[in-house]
C-alpha cells in the first residue's frame, strides 16, 4: 500500500479503513494485583476465545508495554518461551485456538513519570487507561471494542495503603495481621472496555453520603481526597447530586450503581477522567474553597463533575467500537455537559434572566470554536471530528473532536427540537446500550427516529470533513419590486465551492421593523446545496428601506460566515438584534473592523460607533449584569489570530497587542463615566462581602471586576490604587482577590510587588493557589515591575525554582503553558523564547511525552506568523523532531512540518 510506504519509520500509522472485528473476545477477567510503589506484581486470568471457526486457528496479539513477563499459563499449564513471541509492545501467541490465559508480570509504578498506567502521584497508587494505558498494566487486547467483566483483588500493606479501590461493588475484604496486607475484592457487575478500568491505593480520608435521586433510587456516594482537603468537595458533591437529577429528570439516564466514587488525584494528565463508578479528578477540578478558588473553578468543577457523569451513559455503557469513534463520546458529552450547565444557570431565574443565562452560556461555548477550534482547523493539525489515521491516539482528544463534536451533535437538537432529540437518543440508548458502537449508529438513530434518513449521508459528512466551512452571503435588496434576497454559498477554506456540500442549518428571523409580511417568529432553513437564493417580498413595506435580516442566529452551525455587512449595518445589529447571541457578534465584528482598521479616521469611527453600542447595553436595566459583562469583554488574542488567518494577514503579536491596547484605552477613556459609575452602584452591593456562587452573584463580580481591568488602563492615580489595594488585601474571596492583583498588574509599580509577595506567602501551600500565583505573572502582558524582568527570565527562573516540578502537569501548565499558550507578546518578543521551548519540549518528551506533545501544539500556527518570526520557529521545531523520542511528539511536530 503506497500510503504508508512514505511514511517515517517512527510513524507507523492507523486507518479508520483498516478496521477489523476482533478476532478474539475476552468475556471476564481476573486481576490480582500485589500493590507496592516500585514492584507491583499483576496476575491477570481470563478466558480467551476466537470468534472465527474454532477451526482455523489464529495468531493471538496482546498489547503489553513497560511490563516484566514472569509466567504464563495456558490452561493451567504454564508454557516456555518458545511457545510466544515477545517484543516490547506485544505478546504473541500464534495459532492460538482460544482457552484460559494467566499470565504474570511486574511493573514499577514509580518509573511510570507517563502517568498512563498505574502510576506513583505523592505517596499513592493511581490509573489511567484511556485511551491505551491498560497494556501498560498488563498483557491484554486493548482496544474499546473487547468488553468484559472485571474482578479485581487487591494486596497492598495497609500503614501505607489503607484506601483501596477498583470499579463497582466491594465484595468483601480482609486483613493480615501477621503481614499487615490489607485485601479487598471488587466486583464491576457490568460489561465494560479496559479503558474504563481503575485502581486506587493510597492513604486517602473520605467524605461520604446517601443520596437519594429524583427517582428514588439510593445510592452512596463517596468522595476521596487528602485528609487536609476533604473540607473542599462539597461543591464538587453538590454538583453530582444536580448531574444525577439531571441526567434523569431531563433525558431519563438513571444511575445504575449503587455506589459512585470520586477520587481526587494530585498528579494527573487531564481534566477528569470516568472510570466505570470510580471517577478519577485532577485535584483541580474537584477541590473548591472560597480562599482558594474563583468563581471559575468553581463552575468549570460543576461542569467537569457533570461531564464525567454523563459519560456513564455516553461512553460507558454505549462506548466506542475504535478510537476514531471518540467524538461519538466526547462530543455527545460535552453537548450533554453544555446543556447541564445551561438549565443549571437558567432555574429559577426570571424570563429575561433566563434568555441572558442562556446566551451567556452559549457564548462561552461558542468562544472555544472560534478561539481554539477554528485556529486548530485552520493549521496542519486540522483534522475531521473523527479522524481518518493518527500514529497515537492521545493527539487527538482535540477541540476539534471535543468541541466541534458537540457543535455537531448540537445542530441534530436544531435540526430536530428537544423533542425529536429525545426520540433519537432514546432509541441509540435501545439499540446500542452494553455495545461498542460507532458514529453512523448515532446519527442513524437520530434520523430514523425523526423519519429523516435521507439526510444521513449528507449529515455523516460532517463527521469526515476538516476545516472549517464557510458559507458566503449576498444580499441584494430592489425597491422598487420589494424583493429582498439572499444567496448562500458554500465554500472550503481555500475559498473554493464545495462540491460536497455540507448540511448546514441556519436560524433567522427579520429584525428591523414591525412590518407584518416579515416573518415575525424566527425560522430554521436546511441549506444542503452549494448555492441557496431565498426569496422575500416586502409588498406592505412604506420605508422601502432594505430589510435587516439576522441570520445563524444562537450560532446554528459551526462555520464562517462571510457577508460584507457596512459598520453602520453592524452596529443596527448590536442595537436592535433580539438574538444576544448575534448581539455579541456584532460587537466583536465592530472590535474587530477597529483593530484591524489601517486609516486613523475609519478606526475612529469605528470605535465610535462600537462605544455607541456599548453604552447603549451598559445602560439597559434589562440586560443582566454577566451578559454584560460578556459584551464588555473585548475579543481574546487567539480569536484576533484567528480573524487574521481567515483573512490571509500575517500574525505579529505585538502588533496585536499594540492595537488592541490603544483600541481599548479609547474605549475606556470615552465610557469612563459610565464605567465608575456603574463599578461603584456593584461595589455598593452584597455581592462584594458575602460570597455566593449564584450565576447571579457571580455575574455581579465579573461585571465589576472586568470594568476594574478596563479603569486600571487608564492613569487615574492614586486614589484608583488604594481602592485596588483594598480590594486585594480586603477580598472576601478568590475572584475579586485575583481580578485586584491582575489590576494592580497592569499598574505594575512597588504596590503590585508587595501584593505578589503577600500572596504567596499566603497561599504557596497549597498548590493550585501557587499554580495561579505562577500564571497570572506569566501572562502578564505590561510591563512587570520587579526590576523590569522580560516574562521569558521570569520563566526561566521559575523553571529553577524549587517549586517547580517536571512531575506534576498543573505545575507544568501554569509555567510552560501559560508562556506558550497565553502570552503570545512576551513569548514572541525574543528568539530565545522558541529555545527554550524546543528545550523543554524535548526534555519532557523523555519524561512525559502526553504533556509534551500538548505543550508543542502551541506552534500549530506558527505558518501565519510574520516572517521575522517563522524562521526562528521552524528551526526549533526542526531541532525537536531531529531528537525527539516519543511518537506523540513526532506525530505532532511532523504534521506541524508537514512531513507526513
Ligand atoms: N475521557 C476523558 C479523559 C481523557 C482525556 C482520557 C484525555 C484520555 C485522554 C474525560 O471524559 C474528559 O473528556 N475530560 C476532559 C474534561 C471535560 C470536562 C471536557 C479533560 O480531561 O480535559
Ligand atoms: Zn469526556
Amino acid at each position: 500500500m503506497n500510503r504508508k510506504k512514505n511514511l517515517v519509520a517512527t510513524q507507523e500509522k492507523i486507518f479508520l479503513e483498516d478496521y477489523k472485528a476482533p478476532t478474539f473476545l475476552i468475556k471476564d477477567i481476573l486481576l490480582e494485583f500485589y500493590l507496592d510503589p516500585h514492584k507491583t506484581k499483576v496476575i491477570a486470568t481470563y478466558s480467551v476465545t476466537p470468534t472465527i471457526s474454532k477451526q482455523k486457528s489464529n495468531d493471538l496479539v496482546l498489547n503489553g508495554k513497560n511490563l516484566e513477563l514472569l509466567r504464563i499459563f495456558v490452561n493451567d499449564e504454564q508454557i516456555d518461551s518458545k511457545k510466544y513471541i515477545l517484543n516490547s509492545e506485544n505478546l504473541i501467541i500464534p495459532f492460538f485456538c482460544g482457552g484460559k490465559l494467566k499470565i504474570e508480570t511486574i511493573i514499577d509504578p514509580s518509573k511510570n513519570t507517563n502517568l498512563s498506567g498505574l502510576y506513583l502521584s505523592k505517596s499513592g497508587l493511581y490509573t489511567q487507561c484511556e485511551a491505551e494505558g491498560f497494556r501498560n498494566i498488563t498483557y491484554f487486547i486493548d482496544r474499546p471494542d473487547i468488553l468484559a467483566k472485571y474482578t479485581v483483588h487487591l494486596h497492598a500493606p495497609r500503614k501505607i495503603f489503607p484506601v483501596l479501590l477498583s470499579n463497582g461493588n466491594l465484595i468483601s475484604e480482609s486483613y493480615n495481621e501477621d503481614t499487615g496486607i490489607l485485601s479487598r475484592i471488587w466486583e464491576d457487575p457490568f460489561y465494560k472496555p479496559c479503558y474504563l478500568f481503575a485502581l486506587v491505593a493510597a492513604d486517602l480520608s473520605v467524605h461520604e453520603e446517601k443520596f437519594t435521586t429524583f427517582s428514588g433510587k439510593k445510592v452512596l456516594l463517596q468522595f476521596y481526597t487528602h485528609k487536609t482537603d476533604i473540607k473542599k468537595i462539597f461543591h464538587a458533591l453538590e454538583a453530582l447530586k444536580n448531574a444525577i437529577n439531571w441526567d434523569e429528570e431531563r433525558n431519563n439516564l438513571k444511575l445504575d450503581l449503587n455506589r459512585y466514587m470520586v477520587v481526587a488525584v494530585p498528579d494527573f494528565n487531564s481534566g477528569a477522567m470516568e472510570n466505570k463508578g470510580l471517577n478519577l479528578f485532577n485535584t483541580k477540578y474537584v477541590l473548591a474553597d472560597k480562599d482558594f478558588s474563583t468563581d471559575i473553578d468553581y463552575e468549570s468543577i460543576r461542569a467537569v463533575i457533570g461531564h464525567e457523569y454523563f459519560h456513564n451513559w455516553t461512553g460507558n455503557r454505549i462506548t466506542c467500537r475504535d478510537w476514531f469513534q471518540l467524538t461519538l463520546k466526547e462530543g455527545l458529552t460535552v453537548f450533554r455537559e453544555q446543556e447541564f450547565i445551561t438549565d443549571f444557570n437558567v432555574q429559577n431565574s426570571s424570563k429575561n434572566q433566563a434568555s441572558s443565562a442562556k446566551a451567556v452560556k452559549r457564548i462561552e461555548d461558542v468562544k472555544i470554536i472560534k478561539e481554539k477550534q477554528f485556529p486548530e482547523d485552520a493549521s496542519p493539525m486540522a483534522h475531521p471530528i473523527r479522524p481518518n489515521s493518527y500514529s497515537e491516539i492521545g493527539n487527538f482528544y482535540t477541540t476539534t473532536v471535543y468541541e466541534k463534536g458537540a457543535e455537531v451533535i448540537r445542530m441534530l437538537h436544531t435540526i430536530f427540537g428537544e423533542n425529536g432529540f429525545q426520540k433519537g437518543m432514546n432509541s441509540y440508548v435501545k439499540n446500542f446500550d452494553g455495545s461498542a458502537a460507532t458514529c453512523e449508529d448515532f446519527v442513524k438513530s437520530l434520523l430514523e427516529a425523526n423519519g429523516r434518513e435521507d439526510l444521513f449521508h449528507i449529515f455523516m459528512r460532517w463527521f469526515d470533513s476538516k476545516g472549517t466551512p464557510v458559507v458566503e452571503i449576498n444580499e441584494i435588496w430592489n425597491p422598487k419590486t420589494l424583493t429582498f434576497t439572499v444567496t448562500l454559498e458554500q465554500k472550503n477554506q481555500k475559498g473554493l465551492i464545495e462540491t460536497k456540500p455540507l448540511l448546514i442549518p441556519i436560524r433567522y428571523k427579520f429584525i428591523n421593523a414591525k412590518e407584518l409580511a416579515f416573518p415575525e417568529i424566527e425560522k430554521l432553513i436546511l441549506f444542503k446545496e452549494v448555492k441557496k437564493t431565498l426569496k422575500f417580498y416586502f409588498p406592505n413595506s412604506i420605508t422601502c428601506e432594505k430589510p435587516q435580516i439576522s441570520l445563524f442566529r444562537n450560532f446554528s452551525a459551526p462555520v464562517n460566515v462571510i457577508r460584507k455587512s457596512s459598520s453602520k449595518q453592524t452596529l443596527f445589529q448590536l442595537k436592535h438584534d433580539c438574538d444576544l447571541f448575534n448581539k455579541w457578534d456584532a460587537t466583536q465584528k465592530l472590535y474587530m473592523l477597529a483593530l484591524l482598521e489601517p486609516k486613523k479616521n475609519e478606526q475612529e469611527k469605528f470605535i465610535s460607533y462600537l462605544v455607541d453600542g456599548l453604552k447603549d447595553i451598559l445602560q439597559n436595566n434589562h440586560i443582566s449584569e454577566s451578559f454584560k459583562a460578556t459584551i464588555l469583554t473585548p475579543p481574546h488574542d487567539n480569536f484576533i489570530i484567528e480573524r487574521l488567518i481567515e483573512k490571509k494577514l500575517l500574525i505579529d503579536p505585538n502588533a496585536v497587542f499594540e492595537r488592541k491596547n490603544y483600541v481599548l484605552r479609547s474605549i475606556a477613556l470615552t465610557l469612563k463615566n459610565e464605567l465608575f459609575s456603574l463599578f461603584d452602584k456593584i461595589s455598593s452591593t452584597d455581592v462584594i462581602k458575602e460570597y455566593k456562587i449564584d450565576p447571579n452573584s457571580i455575574g455581579k463580580r465579573q461585571l465589576k471586576n472586568l470594568i476594574q481591568i478596563w479603569l486600571s488602563q487608564l492613569d487615574i492615580g492614586p486614589d484608583w490604587e488604594s481602592i485596588l489595594k483594598k480590594n486585594f488585601y480586603e477580598a472576601s474571596n478568590m475572584t475579586d482577590r485575583i481580578e485586584a492583583l491582575k489590576s494592580l498588574l497592569i499598574i505594575g509599580n512597588a504596590v503590585c510587588d508587595e501584593a505578589f509577595h503577600f500572596f504567596y506567602k499566603k497561599f504557596h501551600h497549597n498548590d493550585l493557589a501557587l499554580d495561579k500565583w505562577i500564571s497570572l505573572q506569566i501572562e502578564s502582558k505590561s510591563f512587570f515591575s520587579r526590576n523590569n524582568k522580560k516574562v521569558l527570565v521570569i520563566v526561566e527562573e521559575f523553571l529553577g525554582k524549587n517549586f517547580f516540578t517536571i512531575k506534576n502537569p498543573n505545575r507544568v501548565f501554569a509555567v510552560l503553558g501559560t508562556f506558550f499558550f497565553k502570552n503570545l507578546k512576551e513569548f514572541h518578543s525574543d528568539a530565545k523564547s522558541y529555545q527554550l521551548w524546543a528545550r523543554e519540549i524535548l526534555l519532557l518528551d523523555e519524561h512525559n511525552s502526553q504533556m509534551a506533545a500538548r505543550l508543542s501544539r502551541s506552534f500549530d500556527n506558527w505558518q501565519n506568523y510574520d516572517h521575522k518570526y517563522q524562521g526562528t520557529m521552524k528551526i526549533a521545531l526542526e531541532e525537536v523532531l531531529s531528537k525527539a523520542r516519543s511518537r506523540d511528539v513526532i506525530e505532532v511536530i511532523n504534521c506541524l512540518l508537514e512531513k507526513k
